[in-house]
């Protein structure tokens, strides 16, 4: 093969090789809504500490500068005793769109004019997948799933990924009142967790 044909077919695959490390992923495949809000982080950590991180609600307001209190409710709203992610429980939450700036500690005080509230449902708990999902209630003018995973990438080095697609009649409206703020405190709650997690090594 001549030289420059050499070089073509060798910057093709490696741009295959880049692009497939680049989308590597452990999220699920779920069809396009209106818009979404993601984030993507790679943290030096253990994929055990970043899992026992994300499933306990009650250390949340420590280092997770989006989801401020999170609490698993009975169906009658009443507190669980046990505060850990459980399939088909409901979750209150108190978040904060934008997020708080980082660095943030249970002691930080909200801001009121960022405060929303929001009951999920949480639909996985996949402790062999490393993945998380809650579901917004109720799903009638608003539909959307929160997915977060985990993926070990070797050599101390964890991948943290969170997406939530939003779908139906109220989408379009959240996009453009609070899309940006969504997606800034999506990143936020990934730094603040690669914060937490490699402060805490
Ligand atoms: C999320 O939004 C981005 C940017 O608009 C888009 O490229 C991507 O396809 C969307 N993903 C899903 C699953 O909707
Ligand atoms: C359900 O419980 C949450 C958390 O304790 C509380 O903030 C909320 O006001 C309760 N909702 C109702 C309708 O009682
Ligand atoms: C929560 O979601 C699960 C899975 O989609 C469903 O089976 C269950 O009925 C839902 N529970 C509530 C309280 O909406
Ligand atoms: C907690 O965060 C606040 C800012 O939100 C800061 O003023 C305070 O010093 C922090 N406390 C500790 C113990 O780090």
């Amino acid at each position: 093969m001549p030289l420059l044909a050499r070089l073509a077919v060798w910057t093709a695959i490696s741009a295959a090789i880049l692009s497939a490390v680049a989308q590597r992923t452990n999220l699920p495949d779920v069809p396009p809504g209106v818009f979404n809000a993601s984030a993507r982080i790679e943290i030096q950590t253990t994929i055990d500490a970043a899992w026992k991180t994300l499933n306990d609600f009650t250390n949340y307001a420590d280092w997770n500068p989006f989801v401020r209190y999170a609490v698993v409710l009975s169906p009658a709203n009443l507190t669980l005793p046990e505060q850990r992610p459980i399939e088909n429980a409901r979750l209150f939450m108190r978040v904060q769109i934008p997020p708080l700036p980082l660095p943030v500690n249970r002691s930080t005080p909200d801001n009121p004019l960022n405060t929303q509230v929001t009951y999920e449902n949480i639909t996985h708990v996949e402790p062999g997948l490393r993945r998380l999902a809650w579901d917004y209630q109720p799903p009638l003018l608003l539909q959307a799933e929160r997915w977060q995973a985990l993926s070990d990438l070797g050599d101390g080095r964890v991948l943290y990924e969170s997406q939530e697609v939003y779908h139906g009649a109220l989408a379009t409206f959240l996009r453009d009142t609070m899309g940006e703020g969504l997606q800034e405190s999506f990143e936020g709650q990934a730094n603040g967790l690669k914060l937490y997690l490699e402060r805490s090594r």
